[in-house]
């Protein structure tokens, strides 16, 4: 074989290689884009749904629904009716039928379902915690952290104090992701619409000193 022929099969081969180079660079640079755009809202997505599922568990172990859900009565008492979950004190249902004078001098705290409190500081109702607009679907994350962190109602600066027993003093204690994660599962429950009665004041000055 000639030098002259060895050459040319060096160039044919190097031309192979670099057109099919260029044509699978050129074929692959589009779709490698969506496979990377389509696993970045895939990674985006589980990491979501990861939130959602911490948000969720921190909800069920921190006992949230024990005050926030309303309940039905079962052979076995009172049982949290997640039909209805996290929708706080049920609009139509009265507080406890009680001497409230009575109850605020012996500075004794009542509950029915543990929804609505009558004790010391007047009468409190569990809030809708759902996301619809009667709970917290317009909240933004700083009125979350408001509320639970200095224990502000609404999550409004100029809010008043929460009542007992919103145990928030104890709730502050998460870390930030935590509470973001409760936030972010609060914000993807089912909308209940349930306007909570307002809480109101004591009926006394309260217990006798
Ligand atoms: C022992 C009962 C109890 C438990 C447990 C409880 N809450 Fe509450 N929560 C209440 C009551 C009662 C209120 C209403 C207080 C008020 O009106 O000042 C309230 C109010 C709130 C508010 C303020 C709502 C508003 O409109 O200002 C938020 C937010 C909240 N709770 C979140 C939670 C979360 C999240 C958990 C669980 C991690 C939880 N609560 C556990 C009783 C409870």
């Amino acid at each position: 074989m000639s030098w002259g022929r060895i050459l040319n099969y060096w160039l044919a081969i190097v031309c192979i290689v670099f057109l099919t180079q260029c044509s699978e660079a050129r074929t692959e640079t589009p779709t490698d884009q969506v496979n990377m755009g389509a696993s970045a809202s895939l990674e985006a997505q589980q990491n979501n749904q990861t939130l959602l599922k911490q948000g969720e568990h921190l909800v069920l172990i921190a006992g949230c629904h024990d005050c926030h859900t309303p309940k039905k009565m079962t052979d076995k008492g009172p049982v949290n009716d997640m039909s209805r979950a996290l929708s706080g004190h049920p609009a139509n249902m009265p507080p406890p039928d009680v001497d409230r004078a009575e109850m605020e001098k012996k500075g004794l705290a009542v509950t029915q379902t543990l929804t609505s409190w009558v004790g010391p500081w007047g009468i409190s109702y569990s809030s809708n915690l759902t996301s619809d607009k009667t709970g917290i679907g317009n909240w933004t994350e700083k009125n979350f952290f408001l509320a639970i962190r200095e224990g502000k109602h609404k999550g409004m600066e100029n809010g008043r104090m929460l009542l007992p027993p919103m145990p928030w003093e104890m709730i502050a204690n998460m870390t930030d992701e935590e509470l973001r994660a409760v936030f972010a599962y609060l914000k993807s429950t089912k909308p209940i619409n349930n306007v909570v009665p307002a809480a109101q004041p004591p009926v006394s000055a309260g217990p006798d000193k």
